[in-house]
């Protein structure tokens, strides 16, 4: 094996690791506390779960619907924290000869995924205990995991990074200033958000350090390869979304019209969709990242395939 070729950008890999040292926190000690979920609250924030377009909803079935979307949520970071740790440990190995520094800051990166994704399974069975039986989150991350990684680095850094810009935007736009959620709820996100930070900071080296070595036929068929994954996770949304309202309309003490049942599953797979595919891919660092990796042709033939789920 051969030291890399590239130049590494040591000072923003040091930078870091010292903020990983300094946001660094431990589930028990730190976000759970010995604490319950409150279901008396909301989970996710309105903005987040677009609820309040569905009017013909009582208060108490919009709480529980944001409690449905909020576990489905919690589920949907444990799940793609598996393809993510995966990857990242990949691009270790350009490092194991080369930049150690480099190779401490995704190491960290890796651990903090996998400390990401125990906080979220244990997550799940709290929820669990607390919400009537019958919720199913479907996508199995082993499955899906080793469907990603079929596709190219390049195609995975782009999904990697639209999803960990919209996990900080969801925490400091909506979940931190909402004050009628779950305080454990809101706690599991601000501090998965503090941790979030540096996995950014990585990617935007990472991804046009990936960028670099590809011809631009390579390039090419992994912009298509990000087309192909989008609809993938459309797919995932789709079925998704379709367990959760059923169970919702399952658990509700009334019955709804064939209409408004429609009409909970449209604005709910708009919600899903709006959270893991637009609110990442129209970030503004998303955006600009791409500008600077792709030409015009390509961004335009991502636009059109994201216009057809819009
Ligand atoms: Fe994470
Ligand atoms: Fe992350």
């Amino acid at each position: 094996m051969q030291a890399p070729n590239y130049d590494v950008d040591t000072d923003r890999f040091a930078k870091c690791i010292e903020v990983s040292k300094r946001v660094r926190w431990d589930i028990d000690k730190d976000v759970l506390r010995g604490r319950e979920f409150d279901f008396s609250q909301k989970f996710l924030p309105d903005r987040i779960s677009q609820i309040n377009q569905l009017e013909f909803l009582s208060k108490d079935e919009k709480r529980f619907l944001s409690q449905v979307q909020g576990r489905t949520y919690a589920n949907m970071f444990g799940f793609v924290e598996r393809f993510v740790t995966a990857k990242i440990l990949e691009l270790t190995r350009d490092y194991w000869m080369g930049d150690q520094v480099a190779l401490e800051s995704l190491v960290r990166f890796v651990d903090e995924e996998l400390k990401h994704q125990e906080l979220f399974r244990r997550v799940e069975k709290m929820m669990a205990d607390g919400i009537p039986e019958g919720y199913r989150f479907l996508p199995d991350p082993n499955e899906v995991a080793a469907a990603v990684l079929e596709k190219s680095t390049w195609a995975v850094m782009a999904l990697t990074y639209e999803i960990e810009l919209f996990t900080q935007a969801h925490y400091q736009e909506s979940i931190e200033p909402d004050e009628n959620l779950s305080e454990l709820y809101k706690d599991l996100f601000l501090f998965h958000w503090k941790e979030e930070t540096t996995h950014t900071m990585m990617d935007e080296i990472e991804w046009p350090r990936i960028d670099k070595q590809l011809t631009a036929a390579e390039r090419d068929t992994a912009v298509d390869e990000v087309i192909e994954l989008v609809g993938d996770v459309d797919g995932i949304l789709q079925a998704q979304c379709g367990a959760d309202v059923e169970y919702f309309t399952k658990l509700c003490s009334r019955s709804f019209s064939e209409e408004e049942i429609e009409q909970i599953k449209a604005i709910t797979l708009k919600a899903y969709r709006w959270q893991y595919i637009f609110s990442g891919v129209e970030h503004p660092r998303f955006q600009k990242l791409l500008e600077e990796l792709t030409t015009d042709n390509q961004r335009k033939r991502l636009n059109e395939a994201l216009k057809t789920i819009r």
